[in-house]
């Protein structure tokens, strides 16, 4: 493991955790917002962040696993929260039998306290690493005196060869709201989704694993006490209105985002929970 600083925006410094791990496998991830911004295995980058992304602490990366908390989507404070915003604390990093673990931490402060969600918390993510595994949990504690509520995602942008022969399974039967149509409530029919446009469903209460293939490979996203999941890809008409994301790179990426966001989750004050994904490589396309 190492640490890298540099200089971004406005002279801010900039530090990325680099995380080497068993069988070639590794991973980084900036303190700016706690993003994942690589995940190798396999040999390959599994990650998608665009080339127009900003990794200067400017704004929100454009790739990688942004944290959405404690708002997902617009709302009263700005778009996804302010967690994928802030300058998380590296607490710890330390090699164990399988690969290497690595704790962040993210506390309210001044400003947090004066936004529109001004509860005190403290968020542990734990970032763990192995050959062929990528595991991503927020340990979430409310340290208010008074009860709070929030939505939280992981926005994981999975790079893939190509969107035209990407499939995802584990989805079939799952009520979802699709916000390209208003927020209109359907049901998901196809054991394998494929997409061929612009896409951003919220699949609500999804039961199980769900399954991202292509090319012969394909990762498995296991939730733990995630409910939902989100799956976006901004094609091209919503690719050319963003600057931090290139016209031509919508058929290399798939998000398929794990949280809780079609409800909430609440603390009282003294609780805790823990949330998050187990990103699995498979070099062969299982289809569960
Ligand atoms: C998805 C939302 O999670 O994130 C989409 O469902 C949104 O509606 C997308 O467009 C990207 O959001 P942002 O704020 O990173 O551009």
């Amino acid at each position: 493991m190492s640490v890298q600083k540099f200089f971004g925006a406005d002279g801010v410094s900039v530090e990325r955790v680099v995380i080497n791990g068993p069988q070639g496998s590794s991973a980084e991830v900036y303190l700016y917002g706690a993003t994942v911004t690589s995940w190798k295995c396999g040999g390959k980058e599994r990650l998608f962040v665009s080339r127009q992304a900003k990794l200067d602490g400017s704004k929100p990366v454009r790739g990688g696993i942004p944290l959405v908390f404690p708002q997902f989507g617009p709302g009263a404070l700005p778009q996804h929260g302010f967690a994928r915003t802030r300058q998380w604390t590296l607490l710890s990093a330390e090699e164990h039998g399988q690969g290497v673990v690595v704790n962040l931490q993210l506390k309210d402060n001044e400003d947090t306290r004066a936004s529109k969600w001004p509860f005190k918390f403290d968020l542990l993510y734990t970032i763990d690493l192995t050959a062929t595994t990528l595991s991503t949990i927020i340990k979430y504690e409310n340290v208010d005196s008074q009860a709070f509520s929030f939505t939280s995602l992981m926005h994981t942008y999975l790079r893939v060869p190509d969107i035209a022969r990407t499939t995802v399974a584990g989805l079939k039967g799952v009520p979802y709201l699709d916000k390209i149509k208003g927020g209109e409530g359907l049901v998901e029919e196809r054991d394998l989704v494929t997409v061929d446009a612009n896409e951003d469903r919220v699949y609500i209460d999804v039961p199980g694993a769900v399954e991202v293939a292509c090319g012969g490979e394909s990762v498995g996203i296991r939730r733990f006490n995630f409910k939902d999941i989100v799956l976006w890809n901004p094609w091209a008409e919503k690719a050319a209105e963003m600057s931090d994301f290139a016209d031509d790179e919508y058929p290399q990426m798939i998000c398929v985002e794990a949280g809780t966001v079609a409800s909430q989750i609440s603390l009282k004050p003294g609780q805790t929970i823990s949330c998050g994904q187990i990103l699995t490589f498979n070099s062969s396309a299982s289809h569960i």
